[in-house]
């Protein structure tokens, strides 16, 4: 199977978890709206491409944007839909299609689009370097996109988070995010999918000459990566002061190495 069959695999067999997964992971999902919020027009045009289940697309259409989803995996984009229609939200479209090759999209057409998720789950730097370029091609001058990637720390956040005791069992795959900067799965990994790994010091550096300014790049755990879930049982009023502070941070190094996932958010000049 190619990594790309993997990944759409993976993510076929786990929409639940998929769907489910930004509740629990809600520093992640809080801080990253918060950002996209500061930067975005009104009634902006939006792609989001490895849009998941469309948590963000179903916020950003509730929020009154117009919303373009596509995803790898059929089964994220069918439950995409569902929610949808369960909100009575109306989808510009939603559909399969893969990030590296948005060939049937016309040159700058959007105010923003959003790539949460492709470039993690590509290990080969020239497969990465054509999302990117496909992403400052569909976007209006002026226009914002947004990368997320995961940090080579978050194996050891994720198990100091989730279960610290487990160490010598894990203390393998801790050691390939970190030096290896990549996982891929196997019959013996069930820890996840095909993914590539970053240092927070080395993402500006990938956007140098692309023709996007940075405006932000921020921890999407914001340095509380270890306490996310923990904090996830707080009465809302203690969250929400949590989650301000968290913004208010999440720029700083130490936001950027204590986070899973690292946000990028550039402007296209022009
Ligand atoms: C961890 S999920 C993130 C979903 C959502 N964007 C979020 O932030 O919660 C990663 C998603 O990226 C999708 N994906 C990975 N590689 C992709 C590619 N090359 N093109 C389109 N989607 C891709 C996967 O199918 C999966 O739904």
């Amino acid at each position: 199977m190619s990594e790309i069959d993997h990944v759409r695999d993976f993510y076929d067999r786990t929409v639940e978890e998929e769907w489910l997964r930004l509740e629990r992971n809600w520093l992640e999902f809080g801080v990253t709206k918060a950002f996209l919020n500061r930067f975005l027009p009104a009634k902006a045009r939006i792609l989001d491409s490895g849009s998941g289940p469309g948590r963000y697309a179903l916020d950003l259409s509730a929020a009154g944007h117009s919303v373009d989803l596509r995803d790898l995996s059929h089964e994220n984009i069918a439950r995409a839909r569902e929610e949808a229609g369960k909100r009575g939200l109306t989808l510009n479209t939603a559909q399969t299609g893969d990030a590296r090759d948005l060939s049937d999209l016309s040159d700058a057409g959007y105010d923003a689009v959003l790539v949460l998720g492709p470039l993690y789950h590509l290990t080969s730097e020239e497969d990465r370097n054509r999302v990117i370029s496909e992403t400052i091609r569909v976007l209006k001058p002026g226009g914002l996109a947004a990368f997320a990637f995961i940090s080579r720390f978050a194996a050891a956040h994720y198990q100091l988070k989730t279960d610290p005791a487990a160490i010598a069992r894990r203390r393998g795959v801790i050691d390939e995010f970190l030096n290896e900067r990549q996982h891929r799965l196997t019959p013996e990994t069930d820890f996840f999918v095909d993914s590539h790994f970053v240092d927070p010091s080395e993402i500006a550096l990938i956007f140098r000459d692309t023709g996007l300014a940075q405006r932000a790049l921020f921890g999407a755990e914001s340095m509380m990566a270890q306490s996310e879930w923990r904090l996830a049982d707080l009465p809302d009023a203690e969250r929400r002061q949590w989650l301000d502070f968290a913004v208010s941070v999440a720029e700083t190094p130490a936001a950027l190495y204590g986070s899973e996932h690292l946000v990028f958010i550039g402007e296209k000049s022009g």
